[in-house]
């Protein structure tokens, strides 16, 4: 009897110790049936194998949106929603407007063809754009059309993607507005030439930044963190949804450009590789594959039915499918946010602390600052007022933190039930592609989002509060991404308020699973004792591109908002074509603490926290097979990632991760920021 006890106690201890890694089921099965309550209603019902096509009604708005919005054989390629043009400096009559744009377009022509006495592409690219800033003054609603002439008359891009990039309703009225009210002979200019293409203009490096005066107190010196509670909460992180509600079952999901898994009514035969119910790896999130996800949180981190709930939920941005912006409305964003949190809403109990992606506006990556002239500092407020409703009418904010997000680009400082205080930024107002950056470029803040950070976190540091800073497009990493002064600016900004206030910083963007660390005296040193703080990168929900599916939970300290425990879980989208009679399996991939701990020999009651982090980086150096862990993980263990054995890409895999700044990750060796390869040329 005594013997047998034994072995159950040994049995038991096993057990035990298995699963003290693992907040909880080690997988889970999702099942096949759809979870139809989520939706009051349908226009299509799941089926298994159509997706289905919920009624979604706006409780902001007071609409329900129509199923031709969302039918994968009706998507609209028109957009008609309002465009704004900066105000004409004159009245001209159409006669004469028409003329203009002739003089203006053969000036143009000519420029290009050197007559003008110009040879470098740079020098001819800004004439050029002074032509241009001339006509955005006089005509500004004519300038769409000749952007298109001239590039399709150029051959600068295809005749079809000359008309999405530059018709009214895509591009065209916000680059009117870049044209009239940028500084074209300047900065502006050379960014401006730079996006059209690098061999117009090489890319701006960092400029100069005056840090006199930014900050109103200096860093005190004898700055300490609050202590640890030694009570710990779980807290998700979820990240780049993608919702693609036009996503279509057996079609082609392996198109040969783009997102795949779209009906085209060219395709006459049964597609290569037939659309899963539950997604594909060139495919956005599918409703059977987003609900999936959702319904197995709760079983793999612990916080399921009889568990203690998540404390909170963070989410780094992008809800949206990655349509072409001629298939993007205002509608369509509208439709998601509502679908999406109200799935989140369903799923995760607490609040969620959600930011904007670049994906999540219309015209998409585009947001434009208050201080812009007349009615144009207000053009995107329909989507600030939209989501900010809806986050307090999902009782996440109440209202007066709704009322806060709604003038601030949808960006916010909250301070939650535990003490921590959440401070969040619309990060395109640092990303490359959205336009109206380049703007009044030379000044790293136009929009005020730095200044109010500055001001927020110096509240925090005054009032001995913890803070975590969340945002979409990441600071750093390689660098490619955001534009390089407002990060100079942001990483002066961490390294003023780390660690002893800022304790953790989000992001999401790329879809993988990646990290940076921020160090002290502008990243001059990099050691374990000048990282100041760590930048996480949320996995995507999303497969798109080669990847897989994934979330992740942390263990947090409720004293110091530390990190103690990070785990990731995933699915494996390569077998969902051979599902049959259950839906995917999400599971454990990894605990952060015992993927590297060891390795870095972390003490194991100590947070996950830039040191840590840097310590990781220190036995990649030494370790190479750490770097193909870190690898695998980046994808969330995708079959199709590319591998990272050689010296080459283990070196620029620890210099990126060490990169919170444009500036510091432009000087790694580029080339392997990704594991998305081959990379499908669009924007992330
Ligand atoms: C919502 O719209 C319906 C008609 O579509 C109208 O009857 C109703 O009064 C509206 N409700 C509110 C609160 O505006
Ligand atoms: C879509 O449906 C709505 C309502 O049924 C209708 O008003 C609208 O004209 C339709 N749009 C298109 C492009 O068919
Ligand atoms: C042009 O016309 C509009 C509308 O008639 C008017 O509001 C505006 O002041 C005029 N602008 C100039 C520069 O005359
Ligand atoms: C001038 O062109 C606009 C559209 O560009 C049109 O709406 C308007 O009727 C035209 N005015 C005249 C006088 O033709
Ligand atoms: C200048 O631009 C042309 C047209 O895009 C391109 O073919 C050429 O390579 C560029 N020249 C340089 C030096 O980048
Ligand atoms: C830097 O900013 C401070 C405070 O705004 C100002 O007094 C100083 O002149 C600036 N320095 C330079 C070089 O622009
Ligand atoms: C830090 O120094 C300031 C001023 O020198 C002092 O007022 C404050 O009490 C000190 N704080 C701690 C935690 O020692
Ligand atoms: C909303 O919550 C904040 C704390 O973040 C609190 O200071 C404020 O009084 C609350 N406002 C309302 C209207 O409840
Ligand atoms: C990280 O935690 C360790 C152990 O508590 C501590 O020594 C170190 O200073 C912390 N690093 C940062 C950047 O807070
Ligand atoms: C799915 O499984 C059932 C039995 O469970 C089998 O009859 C059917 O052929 C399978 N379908 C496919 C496509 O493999
Ligand atoms: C890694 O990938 C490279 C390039 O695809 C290949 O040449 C190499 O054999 C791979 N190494 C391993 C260990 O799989
Ligand atoms: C920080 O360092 C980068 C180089 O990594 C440099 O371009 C930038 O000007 C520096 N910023 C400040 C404020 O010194």
């Amino acid at each position: 009897m005594a013997k047998i006890l034994a072995v159950a106690a040994l049995l038991c201890s096993a057990i035990s110790s298995v699963q003290a890694d693992i907040p909880g089921a080690a997988s889970y099965t999702v099942s096949s049936a759809f979870p139809t309550s989520v939706f009051s209603s349908y226009y299509l019902k799941p089926e298994a194998t159509a997706e289905p096509q919920p009624v979604i009604y706006d409780p902001i708005l007071n609409t329900t949106f129509p199923l031709n919005l969302t039918n994968p054989k009706t998507i609209p390629t028109v957009n008609t929603d309002p465009v704004y043009y900066p105000q004409a400096v004159t009245n001209l009559t159409n006669a004469t407007s028409e003329a203009l744009v002739q003089v203006a377009l053969s000036e143009i022509k000519s420029i290009i063809a050197g007559e003008g006495g110009l040879s470098g592409n740079c020098s001819k690219c800004i004439a050029a754009l002074s032509v241009g800033k001339f006509l955005a003054q006089t005509a500004p609603s004519y300038v769409p059309d000749a952007m298109i002439s001239l590039c399709q008359s150029t051959g600068f891009t295809s005749n079809a993607s000359c008309v999405t990039a530059y018709a009214a309703g895509s591009y065209g009225a916000i680059w009117t507005q870049v044209l009239a009210l940028a500084d074209v002979n300047g900065l502006d200019g050379r960014y401006i030439c730079s996006t059209l293409s690098t061999t117009f203009c090489s890319a701006p490096s960092t400029s100069p930044l005056n840090t006199t005066g930014l900050f109103p107190k200096p860093k005190p010196a004898n700055a300490t963190a609050p202590q640890p509670s030694g009570e710990r909460v779980k807290v998700l992180h979820l990240s780049d949804f993608h919702l693609d509600p036009r996503y279509s079952f057996a079609s082609e999901a392996n198109c040969s450009s783009g997102m795949c898994c779209r009906y085209s009514s060219a395709m006459t035969s049964q597609a290569v590789f037939p659309a899963p119910i539950y997604g594909a790896y060139k495919c956005d999130t599918p409703y059977y594959l987003g609900l999936s996800a959702l319904q197995s949180i709760g079983a793999l981190t612990g916080t399921g039915s009889g568990q203690a709930a998540p404390a909170w939920t963070i989410y780094t941005g992008d809800l949206m499918s990655h349509d072409s912006q001629n298939q993007l409305s205002r509608a369509y964003t509208e439709y998601i946010e509502v679908s999406v949190y109200e799935m989140f809403k369903s799923y995760i109990s607490g609040p969620v602390y959600s930011v904007l992606g670049n994906h999540d506006s219309s015209p998409e990556a585009i947001d434009g600052p208050h201080s812009m002239p007349g009615p144009l500092g207000q053009q995107f407020s329909w989507n600030y007022d939209h989501v900010s409703s809806l986050w307090q009418n999902n009782g996440w904010f109440n209202a007066t933190e709704a009322k806060q997000a709604s003038i601030h680009y949808a960006a916010y400082s909250v301070k939650n039930e535990y003490g921590l205080r959440i401070i969040t930024m619309n990060t395109d107002f640092w990303y490359k592609s959205n336009y109206l950056n380049y703007i009044n470029s030379s000044n790293p803040d136009v929009s005020g989002t730095f200044k109010f950070m500055i001001e927020e976190l110096q509240a925090a540091e005054d009032a001995g509060e913890r803070v975590w800073i969340l945002g979409h497009v990441l600071s750093g990493w390689d660098g490619t991404n955001p534009l390089a002064n407002p990060t100079d600016l942001f990483y002066q900004i961490i390294d003023r308020y780390s660690p002893h206030v800022i304790a953790n910083v989000f992001f999401g963007h790329t879809h993988e699973d990646q990290v940076m660390i921020y160090y002290a005296n502008n990243g001059t040193v990099q050691n374990t004792s000048t990282a100041l703080a760590a930048g996480w990168i949320g996995p995507s929900v999303t497969p798109l591109t080669n990847l897989n599916s994934g979330y992740r939970m942390y263990e947090v300290d409720t004293g110091t908002f530390d990190i103690y425990e990070a785990y990731t879980f995933y699915s494996d989208v390569n077998n969902f074509s051979d599902l049959n009679g259950t839906g995917p399996v999400y599971q454990f991939e990894y605990s952060t603490r015992e993927a590297y701990g060891n390795a870095s020999s972390w003490p194991a009651d100590a947070p996950l926290n830039a040191t840590f982090w840097h310590g990781v980086t220190e036995a990649m150096e030494a370790d190479k097979s750490l770097v193909t862990t870190f690898n695998t993980y980046q994808g969330k263990s995708s079959i199709r990632s590319p591998n990272c054995t050689s010296d080459a890409c283990a070196e620029a895999k620890v210099c990126y991760m060490r990169s919170g700044s444009v500036a510091l990750g432009k000087a790694c060796p580029q080339g392997f920021a990704s594991v998305q390869s081959p990379y499908t040329g669009k924007n992330f």
